[in-house]
């Protein structure tokens, strides 16, 4: 069995952050967000992946990763010269992939528990493609699936406008080599991709088993700032252990699970985890409240931080409470020394900013 990654995509979603950095490649409770990806597909035995990238990110991708022997796993890259969709992107891996059934997994996906068990239910009963589904607010923001009363799946509707259930498509799906005939047989869709979910309809249409799985646990989808400040807030609710590596000076208090790096300083504060606190960062008098992650080499002084995700390199000072924010790398954040309200910015393209 083999694994193909996708980390292609421009992130639009997520600018400007994403213009420095590829939206897989962001940080999850201090982590890129594919990393724990591969993660979990190391831990389905898998060791041959592809990881499918673009000309925007490409580098930055093959760059971060490397050739996987940090996993233990041996990455081959292919490039997707241009977005034409996921299932062009399963076709760009087709010399990769060559007769073999494969996981395939999207690189700002992540799941509750990974993914062994269902590779091995997979490899036990080989259906011709296996899907994860989970219940979402709002469906209409992804493929939706319509199931009979045992379960089975009718139906697969990319993006519909009045979807028939609440059921999404993960980016987590298990194929056999049958796929690549039915991407052979799709058209592009109404945005001009050709679509994952419209070949695995065609695998239906041609009676072909298509098995799938409700998710219980959590699914993130790292697309947007809210999705990722929901994903650092659930990463580091479940899956972060204390760990105090850096100094915290007497007068600080380090309260419940909080990560706490290398080379990292903590003076006169108080930390309420869970917290993640990367390398070689000052803390100085300063409160770090619940579901922050604060990337290596910041400084925060004379402010309070909760709920909130804080690239590398970053410095904050006198700032009251910051919450709910997507900060990112060699950001400055100061309050000004000025008798009025005046608000001073050096901002780049596209940034959000709500005063
Ligand atoms: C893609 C798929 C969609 C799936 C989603 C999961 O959407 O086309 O069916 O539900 O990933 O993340 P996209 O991210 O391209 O909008």
């Amino acid at each position: 069995m083999k694994a193909i990654v996708l980390a292609g995509g421009k992130g639009t979603r997520l600018r400007p952050i994403t213009n420095t950095i590829a939206k897989q490649l962001l940080p999850v409770a201090n982590k890129p967000i594919l990393f724990y990806v591969l993660d979990q597909i190391r831990e389905t035995g898998i060791s041959e992946i592809c990881m499918i990238i673009s000309p925007e990110t490409g580098a930055n991708i093959k760059e971060s990763v490397g050739d996987g022997s940090r996993w233990g796993v041996q990455i081959t890259y292919v490039l997707q010269p241009e977005p034409l969709g996921l299932a062009h992107a399963v076709s760009t891996a087709r010399e990769f992939l060559a007769d073999s059934p494969f996981l395939m997994f999207l690189g700002d996906n992540l799941i509750q528990g990974g993914v062994r068990d269902f590779v091995r239910e997979f490899n036990a009963n080989r259906p011709d493609a296996l899907i994860l589904l989970k219940e979402v607010p709002d469906p209409r923001l992804f493929g939706v699936a319509e199931l009979n009363d045992r379960g089975e799946v009718l139906h697969l509707v990319e993006k519909p406008q009045e979807p028939k259930t609440n059921l999404a498509l993960v980016g987590i799906y298990l194929f056999t080599p049958d796929i690549h005939r039915a991407i052979a047989q799709i058209k592009p869709s109404k945005r001009g991709e050709l679509e994952i979910t419209d070949a695995i309809q065609k695998l239906l249409d041609a009676g072909k088993r298509v098995r799938s799985h409700i998710l219980g646990g959590w699914w993130l989808d790292t697309g947007k700032k809210d999705d990722m400040l929901e994903a650092n807030r659930v990463v580091l609710d479940t899956m972060l252990r204390r760990d105090i590596q850096g100094r915290v000076d007497s007068r600080s208090q380090v309260v419940g699970r909080v990560h706490i790096g290398e080379g990292s300083r903590v003076e006169g504060s108080t930390i309420r985890g869970p917290v993640s606190i990367a390398e070689g960062c000052e803390i100085r008098n300063s409160h770090i409240g619940p579901f922050t992650s604060v990337g290596a080499g910041t400084v925060i002084e004379d402010s309070s931080v909760e709920h909130s995700v804080i690239l590398e390199q970053g410095r904050i000072q006198g700032i009251e409470r910051l919450e709910d924010s997507l900060i990112g790398k060699g950001v400055e954040l100061r309050k000004a020394d000025s008798r009025f309200k005046t608000v001073k910015l050096f901002v780049g393209c596209d940034s959000r900013l709500e005063l």
